[in-house]
């Protein structure tokens, strides 16, 4: 079955940023961020730890104000459509915002009740089968384990159907084989259609699952560009650090064994 949508696709890109400037008091964050999202892309926001990152999330879902440049999402405005702007996302923290003492399926129930949608249970049961959580979805949240956590999350993030979707640092914290989990589910967002704009401080989720890799850096988008692009671009020392870090997560991979129904690119 399908999903119900909640609002209708516009046409353009699906993210589209000019200029956006943010300070907090005498904190200057955001310096002039451009960034085009294509529509049913995915595309990985990178940068250091206090870089910007969840700040232009938070700015793209209406929950901060920038102070000057402009920002639509699906078409809409964030200053002056904020209503319709919200309504074409779903915003995905990084800590997973499910209610421990539910099921699985009582928290996608929940969410598909309070956006109203019809068929909650079929809802539930299409998402729990899509995220490899069906056996789970009986038991409840707090006995799962974090890549279940985050990937419950993901799925209730894409009740109502969302045409974009932001994800902030989705598997920070999680361990190898959790963060494969938490790829899978986001590569079958955009098998979707969905937009997908991730925030990431690692390297090598950018390059599994990422269209096109932005690096935020001293308040800009520095580098805005395929995977192939980047690695044209960026210094040496960047690069090796793309390089070492698969590694080590082969190893640890072989070591403690791969997830079931992993689908490496
Ligand atoms: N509400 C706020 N008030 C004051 N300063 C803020 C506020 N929100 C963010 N900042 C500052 O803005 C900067 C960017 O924060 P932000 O959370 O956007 O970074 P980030 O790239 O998401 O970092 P991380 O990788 O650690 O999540 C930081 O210096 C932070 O302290
Ligand atoms: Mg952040």
């Amino acid at each position: 079955m399908s999903i119900p949508a909640t609002t209708s696709q516009v046409h353009g890109p699906a993210i589209q940023v000019q200029g956006l400037e943010k300070s907090f008091k005498q904190v200057t964050v955001l310096r002039g961020v451009d960034l085009a999202v294509p529509r049913g892309s995915i595309v990985a926001l990178l940068g250091s730890n206090g870089a910007g990152k969840t700040t232009v999330v938070r700015i793209l879902a209406t929950l901060l104000r920038a102070d000057t440049g402009t920002a639509r999402v699906n078409g809409f405005d964030v200053a002056t459509q904020a209503a319709e702007v919200r309504e074409s996302i779903s915003l995905t923290g990084q800590f997973a915002a499910v209610d421990e003492i539910l099921t699985g399926r009582e928290n996608l129930v929940l969410v598909a009740r309070l956006r109203h949608l019809r068929q909650p249970g079929a809802i539930a049961d299409e998402l729990l089968r899509r995220f490899s959580l069906t056996e789970a979805g009986g038991r409840r949240v707090a006995t799962y384990s974090g890549g279940m956590r985050r990937r419950l999350d993901i799925a209730m993030s894409l009740i109502g159907n969302p045409p974009v979707i932001f994800l902030d640092e989705p598997t920070t914290g999680l361990d190898p084989q959790a963060r494969i989990e938490v790829w899978q589910a986001v590569k079958e967002l955009a098998r979707g259609g969905t937009t997908v704009l991730l925030t990431t401080q690692y390297l090598d989720e950018a390059e599994q699952l990422a269209d096109r890799i932005a690096i935020l850096h001293e308040g800009r988008i520095i580098v805005d560009g395929t995977l192939d692009e980047l690695k044209k671009l960026l210094p040496a020392a960047e690069v090796e650090y793309v390089e070492k870090q698969p590694t080590l997560e082969d190893v640890f991979l072989s070591l403690v064994g791969a997830p079931k129904e992993q689908e490496q690119r």
